[in-house]
């Protein structure tokens, strides 16, 4: 074979060699005498937000994957010196290769902190991977939560309180928490409860994006940063139901959690989200049954990439913005955006393609 045609397979590879249509796997290492354990998820949710524009394809409220939540929280049923006031106008897409910004106001609002959630449109996430890049806020007095939620009683949290992050000393911790009928019990303080670690983070979080995960197994939770595990969980208190994910930010002036309201205005910017899961629709399990013809096929079941410290080139890498890797999934195209389809961008690749393949066989 000559240079450019071998170039040409190269360049084309990377779309035919793999179709995912039996899901994508997730390799956890074990100890031995144990093999390493292969989990395997039919579904995912996968958005790039730092390729979505302010203003435009941007707008939160176009997203087909997230939505914006608004509602407000009293003082006495947050648990608070103040109220909080979730609103999308606390929400939006920093320009350039930025993230989906979520920002704590300063100035109360009657009463009331303004404060931000996003959650999934998807409610059926049974078992699953899931990956968020974040870069949390130096201003003290909020709470970055990233989390799995079905109800108060069935929840894996994550849990970032900006006022504990101590820039002299390097000390950065996270609340890892399941909230259960046990933390139910202690009036939702689940730290009394046997669910709970504060675990610290080896950099600091404020300075730039890491990858904070959380996999959520039959009866076992495991919580990550970078690829490397914080916590594991197990017994009654890990869930089992599906839920949603939820991206949080907030604070109610609650001395002995939040604190705040900070200062000025505070935020935390997402980088992605990506999402490996189960679902718990039938509807949802039989399109799989009519996708997945042979899981032992070469290219039926993709690998999902690790983030470690030594691999963060894993961190830009999306089955959705390739070729063929998520037929029959409900991302819909580029980041999850209504309007800009899947079909589109392989035609611009196929076009991309197409031109350099010209150009190899002209040389
Ligand atoms: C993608 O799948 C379609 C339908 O099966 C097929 O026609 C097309 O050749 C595939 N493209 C690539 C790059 O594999
Ligand atoms: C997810 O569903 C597929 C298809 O039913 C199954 O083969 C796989 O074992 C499930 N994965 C987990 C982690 O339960
Ligand atoms: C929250 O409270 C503010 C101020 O009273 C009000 O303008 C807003 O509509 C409320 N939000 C919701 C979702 O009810
Ligand atoms: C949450 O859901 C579980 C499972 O359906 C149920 O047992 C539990 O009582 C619910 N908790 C709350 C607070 O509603
Ligand atoms: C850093 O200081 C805080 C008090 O601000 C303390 O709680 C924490 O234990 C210290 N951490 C280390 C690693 O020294
Ligand atoms: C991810 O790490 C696991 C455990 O170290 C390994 O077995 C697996 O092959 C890795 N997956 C990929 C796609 O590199
Ligand atoms: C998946 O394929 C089935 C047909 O097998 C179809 O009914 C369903 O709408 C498709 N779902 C998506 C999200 O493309």
């Amino acid at each position: 074979m000559h240079l450019p045609t071998l170039l040409l397979a190269a360049l084309l590879t990377p779309f035919i060699a793999a179709d995912c249509e039996c899901g994508y796997a997730l390799t956890l290492d074990a100890h031995p005498p144990q093999p390493d354990e292969r989990h395997v998820f039919t579904e995912l949710t996968e958005s790039n937000f730092a390729r979505l524009h302010a203003g435009g394809d941007g707008d939160i409220r176009r997203n087909t994957d997230w939505a914006p939540q608004a509602f407000n929280v009293s003082a006495e049923r947050g648990r608070g010196a103040y109220g909080e006031m979730f609103s999308a106008r606390n929400i939006d897409m920093l320009a350039g290769d930025g993230g989906l910004r979520l920002t704590v106001g300063s100035e109360l609002v009657r009463g009331m902190v303004p404060t931000a959630e996003v959650a999934t449109r998807r409610l059926d996430m049974m078992w699953g991977t899931f990956r968020a890049s974040m870069r949390l806020t130096g201003v003290e007095g909020t709470c970055a939560a990233f989390f799995w939620y079905f109800n108060d009683t069935q929840e894996i949290d994550m849990e970032f309180l900006s006022k504990d992050f101590n820039h002299a000393n390097g000390s950065y911790p996270v609340n890892l928490v399941l909230q259960s009928l046990e933390a139910a019990a202690a009036n939702y303080d689940a730290s009394h409860t046997g669910s709970f670690v504060r675990a610290y983070l080896p950099f600091d979080p404020t300075a730039g994006f890491h990858e904070y995960r959380i996999d959520y197994f039959a009866g076992r939770v495991r919580f990550y940063a970078d690829g490397v595990v914080l916590a594991q969980m197990d017994g009654p208190a890990v869930p089992v139901t599906a839920g949603h994910l939820i991206m949080r930010h907030w604070s109610n002036g609650n001395k002995l959690w939040s604190g705040g309201p900070p200062e000025r205005d505070a935020a935390v910017v997402v980088k992605y989200v990506k999402a490996y899961f189960n679902s718990s629709s039938p509807k949802r399990q039989g399109d799989w049954e009519r996708r997945c013809r042979n899981p032992k096929e070469l290219s039926a079941v993709c690998d999902i990439p690790n983030v470690t410290a030594k691999n963060l080139a894993a961190q830009d890498w999306f089955f959705s913005e390739n070729a063929n890797m998520t037929n029959n999934q409900t991302v819909h195209g580029l980041n999850g955006v209504s309007g800009r389809r899947v079909e589109a961008v392989s035609g611009v690749m196929w076009a991309l393609l197409l031109v350099s393949g010209c150009a190899l066989v002209l040389l």
